[in-house]
């Protein structure tokens, strides 16, 4: 077994002819015969305005804390938010979305409403610094502000009661449009969210204030990071809310539902484990349809990558592409402002095959 033979001579190709089998017919080895083949017939491609940078901002900071489960991502403080989101910007990102850490919570998710919380100062402060040179999207949920970590206020029996969360997602889509959010991404699967909230804006005047769907929002493990990135304090589980990861045919579902109430944009999340959903909607779907590459997906790349077990850098763009080609026009990463930075920059060597 452990004896390994000597290695014969290497055939040739006339040895194949002389065995009698005249060769393959189709050759499709031809188009990646080289790196200029390879890029002439490149179908998909990464552009940084495809990229969406998540951002968590936290209230009374002082100075960045580190999210241990996400090496490189903080929760920043509301000058380093600034300070990012313009170099974001700079580099060509498509848009932010923010997510607010707040100081104190409670059953209904005060904090979520008042224009003094902490997402919508933050809101307010990217737009005056920003305007309308990017897209500032707002993570419209109630998750980072319950005390119970739930996305939507409870009824007496302590379920996430649907309708009455309908009442105060409408009140958080005021309060974001009022701070400057140009997109609203309702997070919080609960039904008829779309409408509920497109009715709220339409009657305060924020024509203008686009929908952007968690259409296809499944209860995931992939979560884990980002519940030390908004400090939750959810006990139990998302699972009478967000969808069974075993199941397919419900986001076509809540796609349907999600374009007749009004999204603009729809999206999928998580994103690699969730790649068949994504090309599915995205087939199906008359709006833009995006990706979100979430918190564990990002956590698995840096662990591994920091064992030396990856290469990191062409694994991020692997996946990135990877949303490309599924379907997504968008992707929300936390590597979007330094995948950004590489293209502004030009492509390092080792990564140039990705243009
Ligand atoms: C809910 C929300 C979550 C994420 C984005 N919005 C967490 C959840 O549903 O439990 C997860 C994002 C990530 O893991 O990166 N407001």
């Amino acid at each position: 077994m452990t004896q390994t033979s000597q290695p014969g001579p290497v055939p040739s190709a006339a040895d194949l002819s002389a065995a009698g089998f005249p060769g393959p017919i189709e050759r499709p080895r031809r188009l990646r015969s080289g790196a200029a083949m390879r890029s002439l017939v490149r179908e998909h491609t990464l552009r940084p305005a495809d990229l969406v940078l998540p951002m968590f901002v936290r209230e009374g900071a002082s100075e960045n804390r580190p999210i241990g489960s996400m090496p490189g991502v903080v929760q920043h403080t509301m000058d380093s938010l600034v300070r990012a989101a313009i170099e974001a910007v700079e580099r060509g990102v498509g848009g932010v979305m923010l997510f607010g850490v707040p100081e104190r919570k409670d059953a209904v998710g005060s904090g979520a409403t008042d224009p003094e919380g902490i997402l919508n100062l933050a809101l307010a402060r990217l737009r005056s610094e920003l305007g309308d040179a990017t897209v500032i999207m707002a993570d419209l949920c109630l998750d980072e502000f319950t005390d119970h970590g739930h996305c939507g206020v409870l009824d007496g029996a302590g379920r996430v009661d649907n309708d009455a969360t309908l009442m105060r997602y409408r009140e958080m889509a005021l309060a974001q449009a009022e701070a400057g959010a140009h997109l609203l991404g309702p997070s919080g699967m609960m039904d008829g969210q779309i409408a509920a909230i497109r009715d709220a804006l339409d009657a305060a005047g924020h024509l203008d204030v686009a929908l952007y769907a968690y259409t296809a929002k499944y209860a995931s493990s992939f979560y884990g990071p980002f519940r030390e990135a908004v400090d939750s304090s959810l006990q139990g589980d998302r699972r009478s809310y967000q969808q069974d990861p075993a199941n397919g045919r419900e986001a076509l579902r809540e796609l349907a539902l999600d374009v007749a109430e009004g999204a603009d944009l729809v999206m999928v999340k998580p994103g690699l484990p969730y790649l068949d959903v994504l090309k599915e909607v995205a087939q199906a779907s008359p709006v833009p349809v995006g990706a979100y590459q979430v918190s564990g997906e990002y956590a698995m790349i840096e662990a591994a990558s920091a064992n030396g077990w990856i290469d990191r850098d062409r694994t991020v763009l692997e996946s990135l592409l990877a949303f490309r080609r599924a379907g997504a026009s968008t992707v929300l990463t936390y590597y979007a402002s330094e995948v950004a930075g590489w293209y502004r920059d030009g492509l390092p060597a080792h990564l140039r095959e990705f243009l």
